[in-house]
């Protein structure tokens, strides 16, 4: 059994808590990324379960064995770091091959070639066994160091920020080969990334963390669709989510907001407001359209193309501003354009003003 278990797990520095009391259940062959800003415990979290970190309290168990007493070679994982650093004076054959020469007993040398053979097969290197590191590309290198960690056949795989040497593209390709890759060997991954597109693309369920705490643990749809807070709103989306300050209004037997952009109808029933009983909005640029109107007091004041998209920055009353996501082969909008700015009540988020805890999402019902 791969599956992994962390029970009130903190680890401090000082008066610092690197990881505050995590609870994380990752599932047999999940693929999991731990996502969140530099310095919000990923590594911490990823190193404790690896055996490089003992924790402060909490427990940790690999299948049903706890393992938060034992020595990293003893935990049956298998790591690849950021700066997965190849032997230089080995080839890709005899760097894949190194955990296999370390192995008491040392598997026989045809054992060797065959698991080595396969590895890269799978990786798709294996026209380059008898290459040096420096003679390779930096995504071939990359699928050496995987190589390495995969010639174990280890119960889990750790990765730290794998791809984040390779340049952008490089980036996605290796992105989707590690996909496969995983849909290949049905494997447990637990990957620490800071890029939220990585993780939304890769993961079978993302762990958003934030200054040491675990945020919201759920597929990619849900971080996305219903963020527990305004922290993992903004945090997960190519862009920043808009957020409006303004007050709840009734409009003919339903909730409606009243912003800076005029009366947003949110095409639910009211409810009881609970918390500080402050709210604020949460739109994607995504979630608003812009309308072409003269007269609309609403302006752009930015236009920006981005391939595919056009991205619209639009103020409103007291300087209020939002980030519209436009078409710019259908909509024909400029800087200095009025707008009218209409609001998808169906992708409309709800947050504590103050705690930014999730209010609503949607059309929904009011979050428990
Ligand atoms: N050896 C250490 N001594 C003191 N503080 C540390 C040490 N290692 C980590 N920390 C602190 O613990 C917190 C979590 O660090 P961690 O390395 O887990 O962050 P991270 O999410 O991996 O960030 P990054 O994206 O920058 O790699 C940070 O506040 C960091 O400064
Ligand atoms: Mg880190």
């Amino acid at each position: 059994m791969s599956t992994v278990t962390f029970r009130g797990v903190t680890k401090r520095y000082g008066a610092t808590v690197a990881l505050d009391a995590l609870d994380l259940d990752v599932g047999e062959g999940e693929f999991v990324s731990l996502l969140g800003p530099s310095g919000s415990g990923k590594s911490t979290t990823l190193n404790l379960l690896a055996g490089l970190l003992d924790a402060d309290a909490g427990s940790i168990m690999i299948g049903d064995r706890e393992v938060s007493q034992l020595p990293p070679e003893k935990r049956d994982i298998a790591m690849v770091f950021q700066n997965y650093a190849l032997y230089p004076h080995l080839t890709v054959f005899e760097n894949i091959a190194f955990p296999l020469e370390a192995r008491k007993p040392r598997p026989d040398a045809a054992n060797i070639r065959t698991r080595v053979e396969k590895v890269a097969a799978t990786l798709g290197i294996g026209n380059l066994l008898a290459r040096y590191p420096k003679e390779i590309s930096g995504g071939q290198q990359q699928r050496v160091a995987l190589g390495r960690a995969m010639v174990r056949d280890p119960k889990v795989f750790l990765l730290d920020e794998p791809l984040s040497n390779l340049d952008a593209r490089l980036r996605i390709r290796m992105r989707r080969d590690l996909k496969a890759l995983h849909q290949a060997l049905g494997s447990t991954i637990v990957y620490v990334t800071h890029d939220q597109s990585e993780a939304m693309t890769l993961s079978t369920r993302v762990a958003v963390f934030n200054l040491g705490k675990l945020q919201q643990y759920a597929p990619p749809a849900a971080i996305y669709g219903r963020p527990v807070n305004a922290f993992v709103a903004n945090f997960v989306g190519e862009q920043e989510t808009n957020f409006l300050d303004g007050t709840p209004v009734a409009e003919g037997g339903t909730l409606a907001f009243a912003t800076a952009f005029g009366v947003i109808s949110l095409g639910r029933p009211p409810a009881t407001v609970t918390g500080s009983g402050k709210l604020r909005l949460g739109a994607r640029p995504e979630a608003i359209t812009a309308l072409p109107d003269p007269s609309a007091e609403a302006r752009i004041i930015l236009a920006e193309l981005a391939g595919a998209d056009l991205f619209l920055t639009v103020r409103g009353r007291d300087a209020a501003e939002v980030v519209v996501r436009a078409d710019p082969r259908a909509d024909a909008l400029a800087a200095g354009d009025g707008v009218r700015l209409a609001f998808d009540p169906q992708r409309m988020h709800l947050f504590d003003a103050e705690s930014g805890v999730a209010v609503s999402h949607g059309g929904g019902p009011f979050v428990d």
